[in-house]
């Protein structure tokens, strides 16, 4: 299943770059404010799924551009373009992230950088790769040496005061704070340690499936704002080593108001 994850994501991300050199000929829509999809998103995602309904008939599908195909217990779960907006502006940080969950658990996540050629690959219990290369977590223990990654509510407005509050109370702690504009790809630099933290509000499943198991086979931990694992539900993600996790969540709390829990 591994192998037919990774097909996919590669045939995904070679049509993605084949794409980059020609984004002022894309057809573009606007999904609600701020939030585009590009003909780039479509056929990227057509292309995942007939990839791995081929291997798999009867699994089902739930991705980003069309939503949920029902199936047995087995479901991928699938961004075919994890940072449209950078991609769309010639950006070069996007990502095409690709999850299988069985009976509710991720079993296999595959997060593809196709500029960089960079495969990251987790396995449950088999740990996590980059191209072929065991990774772990950063063993970073102080918020001040930490470079730490977000994500802004930009479509959440009601959540941007509070956000804002986290912000102010973890920039001048740590060593540095990063908006890069695909969460897969954040959580694939957490689990390979180019990033020692990682927090964001308002996440889609699509988002993050892979890239937390990445980070769960690479040693860390990753919560919501309550400590507790229900992201799926919320979206809201606190994610660095024990240590690191354990610092940014004691920073971000005092500002998570009922809402975010
Ligand atoms: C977005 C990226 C971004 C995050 C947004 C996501 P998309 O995904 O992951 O980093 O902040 O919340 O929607 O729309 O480019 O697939
Ligand atoms: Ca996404
Ligand atoms: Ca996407």
């Amino acid at each position: 299943m591994l192998n037919i994850a990774i097909r996919a994501a590669r045939n995904a991300g070679d049509l993605i770059q084949r794409s980059a050199d020609n984004i002022g000929q894309l057809t573009i829509n606007q999904k609600t404010k701020n939030d585009f999809v590009s003909e780039v998103d479509r056929t990227a995602e057509q292309e995942i799924i007939q990839v791995i309904k081929y291997a798999y008939p009867d699994h089902g599908i739930l991705a980003e551009e069309s939503g949920e195909h029902k199936g047995n217990d087995y479901t991928w779960i699938i961004d075919p373009l994890d940072g449209t907006t950078n991609f769309l502006h010639g950006y070069p940080q996007y990502a095409v992230s690709i999850a299988l969950k069985h009976k509710g658990k991720t079993e296999v996540g595959v997060v593809y950088d196709p500029l960089r050629d960079e495969l990251f690959t987790a396995e449950k219990g088999g740990g996590a790769t980059l191209n072929n290369r065991r990774i772990r977590v950063s063993n970073q223990t102080n918020l001040n040496s930490a470079l730490i990654g977000t994500g802004f509510p930009f479509k959440y407005p009601q959540h941007l005061d509070a956000y804002l509050s986290m912000f102010k109370e973890l920039t001048p702690q740590t060593a540095g704070i990063r908006r890069a504009g695909s969460a897969a790809l954040d959580l694939a630099y957490l689990a390979m340690g180019r990033l020692d933290g990682f927090w964001e509000i308002g996440l889609k499943e699509w988002d993050f499936a892979a890239g937390i198991l990445l980070v769960q086979e690479a040693g860390g931990v990753v919560t919501d704002f309550s400590f507790d694992d229900k992201f799926v539900q919320s979206g809201n993600i606190i994610t660095g080593n024990p240590k690191m996790h354990q610092a940014l969540y004691q920073s971000i709390e005092p500002f998570v108001t009922e809402k975010l829990k």
